[in-house]
């Protein structure tokens, strides 16, 4: 893997090249894979952990700053017991398995999700990797795990709410800015691309806030078959789009 220095640039900075800076990615479509082999499910999400691998690679070498990948969902609870129980299982091996590599490529690891619902075995391999990574300054690869649009937005209030309660801030201080920092990813700038695998076009519960003005790239492709190639899709897809933030097309190629 390619050591990268990828500065989080300040919101108003473009990128060169048509490159997002923070590129997001639903990836779905493992069970299927698997079936369509006639394996079970749990190999199908094996098989997507050498795509995740592929993909933080490449991404890091097209100079992505930011990659948020979506692991695993609040509703993913709802799975058979079997199934979550083999997930959280990779997640730990595969967390294990990689750190080394992704500490020594520069890269800085964050989890964002509600972490009081994982095992204490993955919460302590969390909290090492974290801790380890976090002065890289590198890609940041953020892993959503038992992650939530929603939920995200809940803890936010909670949090604000408690500030008002405790009289750290007054009501008239909660703004577009402040909530946002208290989300989960506070302090990047929002997903420029949302990439899904697996045909389907949703957003199932993934970034709410954070994908309102985010490039929406949808392919049939299951996710344990992407690779460079289709991230290279996606990324032409995206140099190609005018982001317009609600001003015309002609206020913007004015600018
Ligand atoms: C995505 O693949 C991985 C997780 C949600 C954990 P799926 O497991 O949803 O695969 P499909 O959609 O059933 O094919
Ligand atoms: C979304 O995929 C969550 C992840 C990829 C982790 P799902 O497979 O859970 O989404 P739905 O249920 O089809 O909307
Ligand atoms: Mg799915």
């Amino acid at each position: 893997m390619l050591a990268v220095s990828n500065k989080v640039a300040t919101e108003k900075e473009e990128r060169p090249n048509g490159i997002p800076q923070h590129v997001a990615v639903i990836m779905d479509g493992n069970g299927r894979w698997a079936k369509q082999r006639s394996l079970p499910r749990h190999a199908g999400h094996r098989s997507g952990v050498s795509a995740v691998r592929r993909t933080v690679e490449h991404a890091a070498k097209r100079g992505v700053a930011v990659l948020t990948l979506f692991a695993f969902s609040s509703e993913n609870w709802r799975r058979p017991q079997d199934e979550v129980g083999r997930l959280m299982k990779l997640f730990l091996e595969a967390l294990q398995r990689e750190v080394d590599e992704l500490h020594r490529n520069n890269v800085r690891l964050r989890f964002i999700g509600a972490r009081q619902q994982l095992n204490e075995g993955l919460l302590a391999k969390i909290d090492a990797a974290e801790a380890r990574t976090s002065a890289n300054t590198g890609l940041i690869l953020n892993i959503a795990v038992a992650y939530g649009g929603r939920w995200d937005i809940v803890e936010a209030a909670r949090e604000l709410a408690g500030m008002v309660a405790n009289n750290e801030i007054s009501i008239a201080d909660i703004d577009e800015d402040r909530f946002a920092a208290a989300l989960a990813l506070s302090g990047l700038p929002d997903p420029d691309l949302l990439i899904r695998t697996g045909g389907e076009q949703r957003i199932s519960n993934f970034l709410l806030w954070h994908l309102a003005y985010s490039e929406l790239w949808f392919c049939d492709r299951l996710w344990p078959d992407f690779g460079p190639a289709e991230f290279d899709q996606a990324i032409a897809f995206f140099a190609q789009r005018q982001r317009r933030y609600g001003h015309t097309g002609d206020q913007v190629g004015a600018a």
